[in-house]
């Protein structure tokens, strides 16, 4: 069976983004054709200055809307990367696989180290090793599939290069994993500011629509979305992109392509509205079974137990097989 890994960083309430980019497919197609982990990264998301209490609520809530959004643990493999030690274990055969440079390379690297230093804060030395803790975390389980929103092509490709290289040098270990994005959405932009990545720890927050914004608020962001000079409903990304994004989501939210999508609409105005009721109800489902899930607490609990049990015994031998590759001398 084909093997899929992917994860979401407890850096903020997921969005609108995480979810038609990514969590979605997961639901829909991924965890019933394939052996599937999906897993709330928290060790990423201490490369950036972070409150405790905050990550820990994050992590809960985000393992919580994962269930909620579908996510059947009979079916797939849910946990929370810290839980299951490989990962940290194999992130430093990656940090001793990959160079310098090609970290310094990283797209998401550079857009980090700016916003960091504007806040006034000094970079962490694992925002730069980041890559190679998000390739651990995929080559650690023999991945072939990793389904992402288009932001993380880059990562990915870094951990195909480090899984051939590993391969090369030491004798094959790992699984070559490629990335897989959806079809529509694979970008949501922020609202506001329809030329950036709709982002879940972006400081302003009027044009992110998250998972668990009440019906009303979506509407709201909805409405005050940002569109284009003029007034003709076209699909062009580069000339619109604000509109371009709403057909976008309307796509994502209903079905059909945004470029016949926007035939239908005259105005800015109804094509917002529809825009809005059909991310409304979208979520509606989600929101309702994080409610009754949030009022159980003890069955995620148990969810993320069992999931890094399972999830550990994955990992572990390919991890020690990585080990004794290179060269470390295996416990007695
Ligand atoms: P994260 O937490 O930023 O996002 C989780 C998933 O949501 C996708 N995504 C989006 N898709 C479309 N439009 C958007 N505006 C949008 N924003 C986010 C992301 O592409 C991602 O699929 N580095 C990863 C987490 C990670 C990971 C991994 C993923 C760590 N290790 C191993 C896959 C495999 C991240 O920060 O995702």
């Amino acid at each position: 069976r084909v093997r899929i890994f992917s994860g979401v960083k407890p850096t903020g309430h997921l969005t609108l983004g995480n979810y038609l980019g990514a969590v979605r497919r997961w639901v829909v197609a991924d965890q019933h054709r394939a052996d599937a982990l999906f897993c709330v990264v928290d060790l990423h998301a201490l490369t950036v200055e972070h409150d405790p209490a905050r990550v820990r609520r994050l992590s809960r809530q985000a393992a919580t809307l994962l269930l909620a959004a579908g996510l059947d643990p009979d079916q797939c493999t849910v946990f929370v990367q810290s839980h299951v030690d490989e990962h940290a274990r194999l992130s430093y055969l990656m940090e001793c696989l990959a160079s310098d440079g090609e970290m310094r390379r990283m797209i998401q690297y550079k857009e980090k180290v700016v916003r960091e230093t504007a806040r006034g804060g000094s970079v962490r030395l694992s925002l730069l090793t980041y890559p190679a803790l998000m390739a651990a975390d995929i080559l650690a389980y023999g991945t072939d599939e990793v389904p992402v929103g288009d932001d993380q092509a880059q990562h990915v490709e870094l951990a195909r290069d480090l899984a051939r290289r590993f391969n090369q040098r030491y004798g094959a270990v790992f699984t070559v994993p490629r990335a897989v994005h959806p079809a529509v959405a694979a970008r949501v932009m922020d609202l506001q500011d329809p030329t950036a990545k709709m982002g879940k720890s972006h400081a302003e927050t009027s044009g992110i629509v998250y998972l668990l914004d009440e019906p009303d608020v979506v509407r709201k962001k909805v409405m005050r979305a940002v569109t284009d000079s003029g007034s003709e409903v076209r699909y062009d990304r580069e000339g619109q992109p604000g509109v371009a994004n709403l057909l976008d989501v309307l796509a994502a939210c209903t079905g059909g392509r945004p470029a016949e999508l926007a035939e239908g609409y005259a105005s800015y105005g109804a094509l917002k509205r529809d825009v809005a009721e059909a991310v409304v109800e979208t979520l509606r489902p989600v929101r309702e079974r994080h409610a009754r899930l949030c009022a159980e607490p003890g069955r995620v609990d148990a969810v993320l137990r069992a999931g890094a049990e399972r999830a550990r015994a994955m990992a572990r031998p390919r991890v020690d097989a990585a080990y004794a590759a290179v060269g470390l001398l295996p416990p007695a």
